[in-house]
């Protein structure tokens, strides 16, 4: 049978941690960190579990949780949404931008997805039975080109999928992006989806723009975030969707018959760890900041370029003094030769291109950034010296 998807296969990221296993690589490919999670968060679990919160979850999410959602959502950006009817709780960030695009896109639908863009976005549009019109980020430093996205749009756009602080471009989007998309959509009846799980992570005292702050792109967007990323903990699965009443029924008409209800346990921890911190999220642009730092003050000589950070947990490393612009070797080369794991950018774009970048994840513990950046460091030298 030839699938809906005949040419996708195991995405990047798990084939190259999977490699990273066997061979005994350092694994900055994945995007995870490697150290522990706040213990408490774990008591928690246990304690949700013990307290006997182990059946079905209402549909939506834990109203505590969505309550202290929206409480986390005013800290962060002074705005009040309600819990009953703009926010819900998802299966990661990836299930909100999955069931969101089937909430909207139907046969023959076109979604604009940018160039490179994170591997779910395309699809999800394609399964929905819509067609993904993929406009480039412009060169260099990845910007948004809104005259290219205007060009992009017709009859038939139902929707645009956003995404900052940007993987795997670790660009920050700015008020005059948020204005431009407003601008495009103003007199269209097209949506957004806002894939924002890398709100906190802006680095050098910059900040996150998200679509909540724009009125106009509040009332058509749905905004996507994850636990996995704020809590250091991409194993939860907990993330959710901030979207106007409208929009958030029709979401959970998806939701309810994708994965219906997140675990529920979980959820009760989350609820309970926010309480206890509600300000978590505020200090993680300086935890990953510094372990940027880190990673680029020890790679500052070893030739390879580092194009600007601005957000995410990444940085691009840039290859293109030593070999030539074939990302999928050289990703190769970097993980069976210098055995550091890092994920090529071509799988962000529609069509495999010839580029000069691999992208390293930062959540990393120190000593493996320093290892990754030592052997990083001798392999440059090895390849100098051919
Ligand atoms: C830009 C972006 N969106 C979505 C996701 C998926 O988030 P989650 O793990 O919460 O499903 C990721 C994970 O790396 C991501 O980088």
């Amino acid at each position: 049978m030839a699938g809906k998807l005949p040419e996708v296969g195991t995405t990047i990221f798990t084939v190259m941690s999977r490699r990273a296993r066997e061979l005994d690589a350092l694994n900055l490919g994945q995007g995870f960190p490697d150290y522990d999670i706040d213990p408490r968060l774990t008591a928690l679990v246990s304690a949700a579990m013990s307290a006997g919160h182990n059946q079905y979850a209402p549909m939506e999410g834990l109203p505590a949780l969505r309550e202290r959602i929206a409480a986390k959502l005013h800290a962060s950006y002074g705005l009040n949404f309600d819990p009953q009817d703009e926010i819900t709780i998802t299966l990661g960030a990836t299930e909100a931008i999955f069931s969101a695009v089937q909430a909207v896109i139907g046969a023959g639908d076109e979604a604009i997805a940018f160039d490179p863009a994170y591997d779910s976005y395309e699809p999800a549009v394609r399964l929905a039975g819509g067609r993904c019109v993929r406009v480039p980020l412009a060169q260099p430093g990845f910007r948004y080109d809104w005259e290219r996205v205007r060009a992009a749009l017709n009859e038939r756009t139902r929707l645009i999928l956003f995404n900052s602080p940007h993987n795997p471009a670790c660009t920050v989007a700015g008020a005059a992006d948020l204005e431009a998309l407003a601008q495009l959509i103003a007199a269209r009846d097209i949506v957004v989806i806002s894939d924002e799980v890398y709100e906190h992570v802006v680095f050098d005292g910059g900040r996150h723009h998200s679509v909540l702050t724009h009125p106009q792109l509040a009332a058509r967007s749905f905004a996507v975030f994850s636990f996995g990323k704020t809590l250091h903990a991409t194993g939860l699965r907990v993330g959710y969707c901030v979207a106007p009443p409208a929009l958030t029924r029709e979401l959970r008409k998806v939701h309810q018959f994708n994965t219906f209800s997140i675990s529920h346990p979980l959820q009760h921890a989350v609820a309970a760890y926010l309480a206890e911190h509600p300000d978590c999220g505020a200090d993680l642009a300086s935890f990953f900041q510094a372990k940027r730092d880190r990673l680029r003050n020890a790679l500052d000589a070893s030739g390879f370029g580092l194009p600007p950070a601005q957000g995410t947990y990444f940085q691009l490393l840039d290859f293109s003094r030593f070999a030539p612009r074939d990302d999928m070797q050289f990703a190769e080369r970097l993980l069976t030769e210098a055995r550091v794991a890092t994920i090529p950018l071509s799988p962000f774009y529609a069509v495999p291109q010839p580029l000069p970048f691999v992208r390293l994840c930062i959540a990393k513990q120190d000593r493996t950034l320093d290892e990754a950046a030592a052997r990083l460091n001798a392999f440059a030298q090895r390849l100098r010296a051919a």
